[in-house]
């Protein structure tokens, strides 16, 4: 039985074939570390990863791949800004439907004096900018929201938020986890002061790389969390002030950088608009069929458009669970059941505790396997013998 992957959300995949075979030359190829040779193939490795940050600032509109730092990952670029910015006495506004890569880490800072709060959601999971601007406070020092919801797939307007963070002189910060590479994102349009995204889910490269976009002035009141060796001023026994590397301490992940700068090579090469249409379509095409299944509940938005392809399930009389279980067993399709890290988002969208089901399809999803999706949702739906209650 072939599988079908809807699970883009946690991760695309796959990839397009350009990102392995990028890693493959530089593990076979090159080998060599950025910053710390002046040999012809370490020499590479650096216009590489310099060429990756040229690219992710034409996608995120952002003007200085200076300034375009390199992570592990979008966890640690949320960490490094909440930690490097929020210091004791600071508030912070986050939404109602953040991840615990945020709420985890703001919960440890609260427990050195940071305090926050939740601008609520509707059933939806769409923020009401207005209600954002009630809540600053005299010493809110930050603002930091999900672009995309990883549970209902509702988008944030970062627009309407950046207007107001800029008018109260607070940094805004974008966690652009569900839609970097399927989303237009403007970076210096809408005032961010930083972008945390991951390079493995709608950028398309692999796991273990991100990218964390910082404004200058931002960037020059942000304590690193981590510092160490970066190759450059080696003489000096404190990190460097000078971009990226006073936040790029260790050697960084070299076949992440090569694979994910052939994945941004491809998304500016498509077009985030024609990936975006893509995935409208199939995500529009999924909701039309979901809705007239009887015995589910879709939570966050119904409609195809002003979301991400995250499509979240509740199924009424079966074990979600065993649903998702029996995705995989019978059907072969592969999704994510549970609360999606995200309990807040669980909360606010009345999923809590039960979890959802949650479909993603990415830019490799075709109409017939979004179609058997549907079709085999339908008969866990409606199946004999495997109701909850049966
Ligand atoms: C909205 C959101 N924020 C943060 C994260 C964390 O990203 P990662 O696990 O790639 O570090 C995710 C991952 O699912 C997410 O969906």
């Amino acid at each position: 039985m072939p599988s079908i992957y809807l699970d883009n959300a946690a991760t695309s995949f796959p990839k397009p074939p350009a990102v392995a075979e990028a890693m493959l030359r530089y593990m076979q190829e090159n080998g060599a570390s950025v910053n710390r040779g002046v040999y012809a193939s370490a020499q590479e490795a650096g216009m590489t990863a310099l060429l990756l940050r040229e690219e992710l600032c034409r996608l995120f509109r952002h003007g200085d791949p200076a300034h375009c730092v390199l992570t592990s990952g979008n966890t640690m670029g949320l960490n490094m800004v909440l930690r490097g910015w929020l210091r004791p006495g600071d508030h912070c506004l986050v939404s109602a439907m953040e991840h615990n890569a945020v709420m985890r880490p703001l919960q440890a800072l609260a427990e050195n004096g940071v305090t926050f709060d939740r601008v609520p959601c509707d059933g939806q999971g769409r923020m009401d900018p207005e209600d954002l601007r009630r809540l600053i406070r005299p010493n809110t020092r930050l603002v930091l929201i999900a672009h995309g919801s990883n549970v209902g797939g509702g988008v944030q307007d970062a627009a309407a938020v950046g207007k107001i963070c800029r008018a109260y002189g607070i940094p805004f910060v974008l966690d652009a986890a569900q839609t970097a590479g399927h989303w237009e994102i403007d970076f210096d349009g809408w005032g961010l002061s930083a972008l945390s995204a991951p390079g493995h889910k709608g950028l398309m490269g692999p796991s273990g790389i991100g990218v964390l976009l910082l404004a200058p002035e931002f960037a020059r009141g942000l304590t690193p969390i981590v510092t160490g060796g970066t190759g450059s001023a080696s003489d000096l026994e404190v990190q460097p002030m000078y971009m990226p590397d006073r936040f790029e301490s260790g050697t960084p992940n070299l076949p992440g950088i090569y694979g994910l700068e052939a994945a941004a090579a491809f998304i500016l090469r498509t077009g985030v608009p024609v990936l975006q249409a893509h995935e409208t379509d199939m995500t529009g095409r999924l909701l039309d069929r979901l809705r007239e299944i009887p015995y589910i509940r879709i939570a966050g938005p119904r409609e195809r458009y002003s979301r991400v392809g995250v499509v979240s399930v509740d199924f009424q009389e079966a074990d979600n669970a065993e649903a998702a279980f029996r995705l995989e067993k019978a059907y072969g399709i592969l999704t994510r059941c549970g609360l999606h890290c995200a309990p807040a988002a669980h909360r606010t969208l009345g999923t809590f505790p039960q979890g959802t089901v949650r479909l993603s399809p990415g830019w490799f999803t075709t109409a017939a396997e979004v179609d058997a999706a549907a079709a085999a949702i339908a008969e866990i739906a409606c199946g004999k013998g495997f109701r909850k209650n049966s």
